[in-house]
């Protein structure tokens, strides 16, 4: 139904594309019927997705984060991004703040949010930086409510105050974005902020040496845009120096923080 529904598709309109009535879809769709073993060919490559993937299955996989992440040292530091303290000033925690920090790595945000008062909840694909970060708030002698997820598929739930993430939006394929965020923005409660930054493309900076297969560099602006109907407190480019995969490159990157008004 997600990939449907990324696609803009209505069951119809599927329906139509598979030669089969929009109430074989419906069922499909809730789990009271599957479709026959022959059609999947069909409906992968309508969806454009793969079988596997129609039928859940996900392959065990190391992430290469996890690799990153076996060690006795916190790979990004323990130091806190400078959001933190921006989110900080804006929503100080003089009440219950309900914070998701999404690709939460090995929990250094999640874990200093959580320190200053703030409820927190982190997903991370990696279950080795989620390890870490759980030790990392025992240490802190502080909690944070830290799952495994991919935000390819997370879809929020619960109201929260603040949604952070560092880092990570270039893992959300172009198609899929839209509705990504308007899930996010959907589950933020009044005077709620996103505090955001994502990878962007520029024409002069080129693609970093170690960029795994699931890098989808964001164009310029385009966070910002989708944002266009909360107010924006900070809209930010910059250009930085890397030496991740020890070869001397640069980043751009779009920093945002925006606040649900209505
Ligand atoms: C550059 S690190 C940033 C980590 C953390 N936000 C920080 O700033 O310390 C990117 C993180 O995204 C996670 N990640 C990669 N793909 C993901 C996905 N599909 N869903 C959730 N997390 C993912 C990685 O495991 C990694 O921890």
């Amino acid at each position: 139904m997600n990939k449907r529904k990324a696609l803009g598709y209505t069951q119809q309109t599927l329906a139509d594309k598979l030669n089969v009535s929009f109430q074989a879809v419906s069922k499909w769709e809730n789990g009271t019927n599957y479709p026959e073993m022959e059609m999947l060919p069909m409906i992968a490559s309508v969806l454009d997705t793969s079988i596997d993937s129609l039928l859940g299955y996900k392959p065990f996989m190391v992430s290469d984060y996890d690799k990153r992440y076996d060690t006795a040292d916190y790979y990004w530091g323990i130091t806190p991004n400078n959001l933190c303290y921006e989110i900080m000033k804006l929503r100080p925690p003089i009440k219950p703040l309900k914070v998701l920090d999404i690709g939460c790595g090995e929990g250094k945000d999640a874990v200093f949010l959580a320190r200053n008062g703030y409820i927190v909840t982190a997903f991370d694909l990696s279950e080795a930086g989620i390890e870490k970060g759980k030790k990392l708030a025992e240490k802190w002698n502080t909690h944070v409510d830290f799952f495994k997820a991919d935000i390819t598929d997370f879809r929020a739930t619960k109201y929260y105050d603040i949604i952070f993430s560092s880092g990570v939006f270039h893992m959300i394929k172009p198609e899929i974005r839209k509705e990504i965020t308007a899930n996010l923005k959907e589950c933020t409660n009044k005077n709620g902020i996103h505090a955001i930054n994502v990878f962007v493309e520029k024409p002069f900076v080129s693609e970093p040496p170690d960029k795994d297969a699931n890098w989808f560099r964001w164009n310029s602006g385009e966070l910002f845009m989708l944002y266009y109907d909360w107010k924006l407190h900070k809209t930010e480019e910059i250009i930085f120096d890397c030496n991740s995969g020890g070869i001397p490159h640069q980043h751009c990157m779009d920093i945002m923080i925006a606040e649900r008004v209505k």
